[in-house]
């Protein structure tokens, strides 16, 4: 990241920051009645492992409208959806298709935090810490290369502090409160070990700039082993605009079906896994 420190957003939006790297604060989530457009643009601004939690409302509906055309007479489906970030995209996925049952997955699904006067300080699962806020500026600790700041953060945290714990999900699919779908924590570099599915959709994660092409072909096969055969692998990336590739598993490789907007970059990769 160029700039490791951002500027508070919500402090300077009556400031002209035009020219300044800034971003909406993303302790904002931990306020009570944060409206749900809030949360949504707060969490998007968390980074975890070098990936952003980046999620939005309608950010792939041609690629929705293209697999509900493949699923037309087909209700009894079982989705998974990985890299969900907080299941804004698995409201926009579930409005439009029949399914049986819906895994709405992601690795970060809980962030810990420790609130010390006007800092706040969140870690990951595994009690890294990833980021600190106050009310001017954001600190994107991994990403800091100057180790005094670093150390001078670092120094503001007690030697024995009891974190806080939240669940990073989108306030309208708590309130859906649907028993068909389950929000759960799922790495994708892992086997799933669930029952298999039908749909594996992969929005906005797989993509080199997150990952290798070693790290995408280990993800897929995974995926590929959580699939019936026959079922598809729908991969969408919205850097630009909205591309996708639908692939079908045959049991023994990837099949290209539909491609939006020209497919998606690692369409290669994925198509030479064999299992
Ligand atoms: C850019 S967001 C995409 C969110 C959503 N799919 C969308 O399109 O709006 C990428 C998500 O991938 C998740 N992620 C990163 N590494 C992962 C991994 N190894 N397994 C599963 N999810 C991961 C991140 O936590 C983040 O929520």
């Amino acid at each position: 990241m160029i700039f490791p420190i951002k500027l508070n957003k919500d402090f300077f939006k009556y400031i002209p920051t035009n020219n300044f790297p800034c971003v909406y604060n993303p302790s904002k989530i931990l306020d009570e009645g944060c409206n749900r457009l809030h949360y949504i643009r707060a969490v998007s601004n968390l980074k975890f492992s070098g990936v952003f939690k980046t999620t939005t409302s309608n950010r792939f509906l041609k690629t929705i409208i293209k697999l509900s055309e493949r699923l037309v007479n087909i209700d009894d489906s079982v989705i998974l959806e990985v890299g969900a970030s907080i299941g804004t995209t698995t409201l926009d996925i579930q409005s439009q298709l029949k399914y049986k049952r819906y895994f709405a997955t992601d690795l970060n699904i809980s962030l810990f935090y420790k609130i010390i006067g006007k800092w706040v300080f969140f870690f990951d699962k595994n009690n890294n810490l990833i980021l600190v806020t106050n009310d001017f500026f954001i600190f994107y600790v991994n990403d800091l290369k100057c180790g005094i700041i670093k150390k001078y953060l670092l120094k503001k945290i007690p030697n024995h502090i009891e974190l806080e714990s939240t669940q990073l999900i989108d306030p309208d699919l708590v309130k859906l409160n649907s028993n068909k779908i389950v929000f759960t924590e799922y790495d994708i570099f892992t086997a799933w070990n669930r029952d298999k599915v039908d749909i594996v959709i992969a929005a906005n994660i797989l993509n080199l700039a997150y990952f290798t092409v070693s790290q995408i072909s280990l993800a897929c096969s995974n995926l590929a082993k959580a699939l019936h055969d026959d079922g598809m692998l729908i991969v969408v990336d919205n850097r630009d605009v909205e591309k996708s590739t639908i692939f079908k598993w045959n049991g023994i490789n990837y099949e290209i079906l539909n491609r939006i907007n020209g497919g998606t970059e690692i369409e290669s990769i994925i198509l030479e896994i064999i299992i």
